[in-house]
């Protein structure tokens, strides 16, 4: 095991009912002024809203509202938040929402303490805020994990970058199962998809030796991948919704990259995939992943290998290179058997968008295998048409 310093400072509250149960209680410690941060709406539809608004009124608090905040959040949006933070003195900024509702939050909560634009500092001066404006996170949709960590991916549509700004780490989060239950199916299905994309992201990072980040790793994709599938014939299933909603936390709050460099080049495509096109996170993964996978494994045989046998219970093949390739081929079997896209095109991408500006904007890592040029990532955005 490399050496490593861990610390995760989120209070989570997990189940049914959390947020009736102890939100009124953690208010006592924070000011009067409590931003509402939301998305499009769906939270004035599923009840949420008006279960969160009458809490903060009988806490006695002054509610700001912050609303309007759209997936694949943008730099612009995190700048109106930011304002409304400072004009109204917030002392609380509480994010209901997915994983697009606390990225943006994240930033607000930093942009709103800061004389200087966030973006310039972070991205050309290396410079990291150490000033928020506590945040509080209610999860709706599961997937991203943003709960537990204090990155966020912000669109700056000027810059056509999708990146990634460090901000605040919430102080608590609410998890619960039950406000998944009014998501649409294929929003669910994204968003797990998305948790096993972070599990195998970290998973084919490095070093590839034998260490207990990729052992709990393993756990946590079987589990996606079981708990899916029980969600396929039973939407509604609390259980599986439950054990999804603490995997998504899970591969992303730190804990499976312990000791490890990790990955993440398939979210860097799609990343910048979403900054042309504005696509699903989720999906965009799920079209991504199998066509990288199938340019890299001849690189990383042992460790595809040992991806195939322990996570999709594949038996040796002769070879060690015909397992690798097993796996990524159940993988790609999977993609199909759940729903999600295999192609741009089944995503809504047309065929003439600019894969090459696309694939020459992606940044590249170093975690996996086998460190990609940008011809590379072009040919494998071909390969996804
Ligand atoms: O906006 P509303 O009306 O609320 O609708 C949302 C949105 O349309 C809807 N929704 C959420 N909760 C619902 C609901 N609909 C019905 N009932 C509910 N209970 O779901 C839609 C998607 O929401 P969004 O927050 O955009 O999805 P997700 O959680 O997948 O977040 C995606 C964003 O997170 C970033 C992605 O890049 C993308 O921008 N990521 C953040 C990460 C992080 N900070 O750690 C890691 C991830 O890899 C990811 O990159
Ligand atoms: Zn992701």
């Amino acid at each position: 095991m490399n050496n490593f310093v861990f610390e995760n400072t989120t209070k989570v509250y997990f189940g049914k009912g959390c947020v009736g149960e102890y939100l009124g209680c953690l208010l006592k410690n924070y000011g009067d002024t409590v931003m509402l941060a939301y998305g499009g709406g769906s939270i004035k539809r599923n009840g949420i809203y008006d279960e969160v608004n009458s809490i903060l009124t009988a806490a006695g608090k002054t509610v700001v509202e912050f609303s309007g905040i759209m997936s694949n959040p943008t730099y612009a949006k995190v700048q109106e938040g930011a304002r409304l933070a400072r004009e109204n003195h917030v002392d609380l900024i509480l994010a209901v929402g997915g994983g697009s509702v606390s990225d943006c939050c994240k930033i607000v909560s930093a942009q709103a303490k800061l004389d200087k634009d966030i973006w310039e500092l972070q991205t050309a001066k290396h410079i990291f805020p150490t000033e928020f404006i506590p945040l509080s996170t209610i999860v709706t949709v599961f997937g991203t994990g943003s709960e537990m960590n204090n990155g966020a991916v912000i669109t700056h549509e000027e810059k056509k970058i999708k990146g990634a700004l460090f901000g605040a780490q919430a102080d608590f989060a609410f998890l619960d199962p039950m406000y998944s239950m009014s998501v649409p199916f294929p929003q669910v299905i994204s968003g797990a998809f998305d948790t096993l994309s972070h599990a195998m992201e970290t998973y084919f990072g490095k070093p590839e030796e034998n260490n207990l980040s990729d052992d709990l790793g393993e756990a946590v994709m079987r589990s996606v991948i079981r708990n899916i599938r029980v969600l396929l014939t039973d939407h509604d299933n609390y259980d599986a919704r439950s054990e999804l909603a603490w995997a998504s936390a899970m591969a992303e709050n730190g804990i499976l990259k312990i000791g490890k460099i990790t990955d993440f080049q398939a979210h860097q495509m799609e990343h910048q995939l979403g900054a042309y096109t504005n696509c699903s996170h989720g999906a965009g993964l799920a079209v991504i992943h199998p066509p990288l996978y199938r340019h890299i494994y001849k690189d990383g045989v042992e460790r595809f290998a040992r991806f195939a046998r322990n996570v999709w219970g594949i038996e040796p093949k002769k070879t060690a290179e015909e397992t690798a390739l097993a796996g990524v081929e159940a993988l790609t079997g999977f993609i199909c058997e759940i729903g999600l896209p295999t192609t741009f095109t089944e995503l809504g991408i047309p065929a003439d968008t600019d894969f090459r500006a696309i694939a020459d904007s992606t940044n590249l890592t170093a975690g996996c295998c086998k460190k990609l040029t940008h011809e590379e990532i072009y040919e494998i955005f071909q390969e996804c048409i």
